[in-house]
Order: C-alpha cells, then sequence, then structure tokens
C-alpha cells in the first residue's frame, strides 16, 4: 500500500509498505477515506516528539471503511463506515473504567503518561497512523464509531481528535453562565474551544494569535473578539484592561509547545533546557483573574518546561489539562453536528491526495495559503 513515511525532522515522503495484517483477535483493517492532518502532526514533523522513528506513518484523525476483522471484533462488520479517536483504549483497564481514554494502561505500555495513540511515535506506543491506504485499528470494539448514514465523512472526520478536544478544552474551563474565555490559538482546536465555550454557557469569547488569516477567521466561523498579540504592546496588560482590570474567568491554551511571542523560551528551546515553549501558557496564566481556571489542551512534552507556577499558585487558579479522552465526547458532540450548533467541516481548507503529503504538511507548517486545516484522501474518488 501507499503510506506516509517519516524520514527525519521535515522531510517525508509517500511509499510503499506491507498492507497492515490482523494482529490481535480484537483488530480491524480500516480502508482509509479521510486522514487530517493536525497541529499536532507538526510537533513530529519538526522532530520535537522523543522516539519518532524513522519509516513511521502518522496520522491520528481517520475515518474509512472496515476492510477485515479480527475474530473476536462484536460490534463493527466489514463495510462499516468508522471514524476512529486518536486514542488507543482498551476500554476495561483502572483509567477507562473512570473515563480517562487519554490514559489507558494497556495500549502503551512503554511509560506512564499517555494511551497509546495511533501514529504518534514510540512514545505512545508505536502503533503506525492512518495517513496511509490502511490502517490497524487496536481495541477495534472500544474506540470506533459508525457514521450514521445519513452524515459524510466530512461532516464527521473531526470527532477523531480536534472537536472532542476543543470541547474538552472548554469543559476543562469549568465555564460558569456569562464568563469571560479567552482562547489563546486560532488554530482548529481553538476554533473549536471557542464554539464550544459558547454552548457551556460564556458570556463574552476572546481570541489571541497572531496570524490575520487565522483572527477573521476565528470572527467569522466563532463569532469572537480578537487580539493579535503582535500589534499590542503587552497581551496580559491588554486582556486585564479588556475585564476591568481583573483578567478572563478562564484561559485556555490551544496553542502548546510551538508558541510563538518569546525570544527567551526560543531560545531556551533551541538549547533544550526545555521541552518546547510554554509562551501561550505563561500568558494564560499571567492574565487569568485571580482565582480562575487555565485548561491546557495544547501538547507539551515531558520532562518539563519553565511555568510560571508561582504565579499561579498565589493567584489560586485551577489548571487543567490532558490529552482529550476521544471516546467520552463522540455521541455527543455528533448530536452537535447533526442540530447545526457546529459546522465542523466549515474549517475545511485543503483536501488533497495522499500523495500531496509532504507538500501538505510543509504548507500547514508554515501556515502558507490561509491554511486552517488539511484533509488528504488516499482514496480520492470516495464520496
Ligand atoms: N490535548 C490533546 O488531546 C490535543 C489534541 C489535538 C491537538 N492538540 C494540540 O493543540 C495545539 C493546537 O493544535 P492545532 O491543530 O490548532 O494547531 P495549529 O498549529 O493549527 O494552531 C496553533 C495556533 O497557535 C498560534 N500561536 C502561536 N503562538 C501563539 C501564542 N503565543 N499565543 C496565541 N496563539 C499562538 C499559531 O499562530 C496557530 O494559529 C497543538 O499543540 C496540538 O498538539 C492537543
Ligand atoms: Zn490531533
Ligand atoms: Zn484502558
Amino acid at each position: 500500500m501507499r503510506a506516509l513515511s517519516y524520514r527525519g525532522p521535515t522531510r517525508l515522503r509517500v511509499v510503499e509498505k506491507p498492507r497492515p495484517r490482523i494482529e490481535h483477535p480484537n483488530d480491524v483493517i480500516v480502508r482509509v477515506t479521510r486522514a487530517a492532518i493536525c497541529g499536532s502532526d507538526l510537533h513530529l514533523y519538526h522532530g520535537l516528539v522523543p522516539d519518532t522513528r524513522v519509516g513511521s506513518t502518522f496520522g491520528h484523525e481517520i475515518a474509512g471503511v472496515v476492510d477485515e476483522k479480527g475474530p473476536s471484533v462484536q460490534s463493527l462488520a466489514e463495510g462499516d463506515r468508522i471514524v476512529i479517536p486518536f486514542n488507543i483504549a482498551c476500554g476495561t483497564c483502572f483509567f477507562c473504567l473512570r473515563g480517562l481514554f487519554a490514559n489507558c494502561e494497556n495500549s502503551n505500555p512503554a511509560n506512564d503518561l499517555a494511551s497509546g495513540c495511533l501514529g504518534y511515535s514510540h512514545t505512545t506506543g508505536g502503533y503506525d497512523g492512518g495517513q496511509a491506504e490502511y490502517v490497524r485499528v487496536p481495541f477495534a470494539d472500544v474506540g470506533p464509531m459508525k457514521i450514521p448514514d445519513d452524515m459524510g465523512w466530512d461532516d464527521v472526520l473531526f470527532l477523531s481528535d480536534i472537536l472532542p478536544t476543543g470541547y474538552q478544552a472548554a469543559e476543562m474551563g469549568e465555564i460558569k453562565e456569562g464568563e469571560t474565555v479567552v482562547v489563546f490559538g486560532c488554530g482548529p482546536v481553538g476554533l473549536f474551544a471557542m464554539k464550544s465555550a459558547w454552548l457551556l454557557g460564556a458570556g463574552r469569547v476572546i481570541a489571541v494569535d497572531h496570524l490575520d488569516y487565522r483572527l477573521e477567521f476565528a470572527r467569522r466561523f466563532a463569532d469572537v473578539e480578537t487580539i493579535n498579540f503582535r500589534e499590542v504592546d503587552d497581551i496580559v496588560v491588554l486582556l486585564k484592561e479588556m475585564t476591568e482590570g481583573r483578567g478572563p474567568d478562564v484561559a485556555i491554551d490551544a496553542v502548546g509547545l510551538e508558541a510563538s511571542g518569546s525570544a527567551l523560551h526560543r531560545l531556551l528551546g533551541m538549547m533544550k533546557a526545555e521541552a518546547g515553549r510554554p509562551t501561550a501558557l505563561n500568558w494564560a496564566i499571567q492574565s487569568v483573574r485571580k482565582g480562575g481556571n487555565v485548561s491546557i489542551i495544547g501538547v507539551y512534552g515531558p520532562p518539563w518546561n519553565m511555568v510560571a507556577i508561582g504565579t499561579a499558585m498565589n493567584k489560586g487558579l485551577t489548571l487543567r489539562m490532558n490529552q482529550c479522552n476521544v471516546k467520552r465526547y463522540m455521541p455527543h458532540l455528533l448530536e452537535h453536528i447533526r442540530a447545526g450548533r457546529i459546522d465542523a467541516k466549515a474549517i475545511i481548507t485543503h483536501k488533497l491526495p495522499l500523495e500531496a503529503a509532504p507538500d501538505a504538511y510543509e504548507m500547514f507548517a508554515r501556515k502558507k495559503d490561509d491554511c486552517i486545516k488539511c484533509v488528504l484522501m488516499p482514496e480520492a474518488e470516495a464520496a
């Protein structure tokens, strides 16, 4: 089959690879119709995720058709159209039973952090991802959701990651009716966090980024106020001025370790003195009001970062964070899509064949061509 293959930082190729096979009775093999490129894939692409091995295939936002199933699979049949969570979760361990699918202890025995993830380095289990013609999906009775017959691939594709992720970001902010929420980052995750903040009762939503085309998109898509942090003297001071001097009630970091905006953190990152740049996170901690909530959904790598924890402690903040527990949110968010409250596919700016994946990564990484979200279609004729 054709599959994306990582060759080293910023180097990708589409190559021939063996078609995956059933390795466990609860596996399915999926013929991929859609595989999106995520902001998280950029951390892999830039060589920032430990143990990203040459030859691995990325891709964790996947929808497709069940092509083959293992003997114990009960809930799926060959030919079913499914959308697949990026977390691989067993459904029965200590963590899965508590809804913490992102922390499943049976799918990633290699460490004490996250669950296994599709296409996300050997740090999360070394599973090949779905930016390929076929992908193996373990624990197939647990994660995948069947796509209702009346819904198209693009309608539901983002239930695999970024829509639940944005929703969980807002939920972790514990927004109370009428509160002011600031969202750092106007990428796909930030956009869905903004939408979700409204659904969860926010009274005011402010979005921060430095790319004008994304700020413009956020205004249109999520009806938010926007700030370009490069055009203001001090983003923290401005956010306080906009909120009676106190700061927003809730701050969401939808940027993560590749944040712009601080020469100091850029230098420390380059020196490997910290695992990426917590610039947006520190702005969140500094700007949110005393007693407020900070929700961290942007990805940070272990082992450490220079985060303003003393400020957070003295302000009495609540910090919440995790990888998204995707499965937990899928049914509920499907209903939001069906009811038209969230038009998830509206953020797609580029649909491309698998062979264009290297160019698509480059475009998305450099934020060229007003790119918000790229979707690869390994089976280009799929409807
Ligand atoms: N926790 C999870 O389960 C989960 C799931 C998916 C994605 N993520 C993470 O969420 C983050 C965003 O993903 P995405 O797909 O939206 O990525 P993206 O790269 O499309 O968007 C990031 C945005 O942040 C902006 N930005 C950079 N520095 C900033 C700063 N200091 N303040 C405000 N904005 C800034 C960029 O200009 C860009 O528009 C990534 O770190 C990704 O890994 C986490
Ligand atoms: Zn993702
Ligand atoms: Zn589990």
